[in-house]
């Protein structure tokens, strides 16, 4: 299993998990989150000043899924969450080790 971590403009999240939905990725952590890429933010001008803004808001989107969906879940982020512009986003693949439930004691590990 492999925690997908994607990091994308809250305006596409909507849409982002619609498709997600549609590809049986349900499962899903949303946390509003600030953050900074490549760029280190952004440069606002305002009334002939630059302001620097370090922090953007963008949506992090944690999924616990099969190795084998990995590809489906960027595929399916990328296609959905992409504007092309500088700012849409990454996507962080992690291993995970397992996983249960806390109703039950049983431990479903294959099964995220
Ligand atoms: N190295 C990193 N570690 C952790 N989080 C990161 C890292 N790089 C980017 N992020 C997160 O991803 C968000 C989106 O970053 P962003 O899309 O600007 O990436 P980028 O690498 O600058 O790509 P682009 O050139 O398309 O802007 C950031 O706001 C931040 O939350
Ligand atoms: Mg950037």
């Amino acid at each position: 299993m492999k925690m997908v971590t994607a990091v994308i403009r809250p305006e596409m999240f909507d849409v982002v998990r619609a498709a997600l939905e549609v590809e049986g990725i349900n499962g899903m952590t949303v946390s509003e989150v600030m953050g900074r890429g490549a760029q280190k933010g952004i440069a606002l001008r305002f009334r002939g000043k630059t302001m620097p803004v370090e922090l953007i808001p963008k949506v992090k989107i944690e999924m616990v899924v099969q190795d084998a969906d990995v590809e489906k879940v960027i595929r399916t982020v990328r296609a959905n969450g992409r504007t092309g512009k500088p700012g849409d986003g990454r996507i962080f693949v992690l291993p995970v080790e397992s996983i249960c439930r806390v109703r039950t004691d049983l431990d479903d590990p294959a099964d995220p």
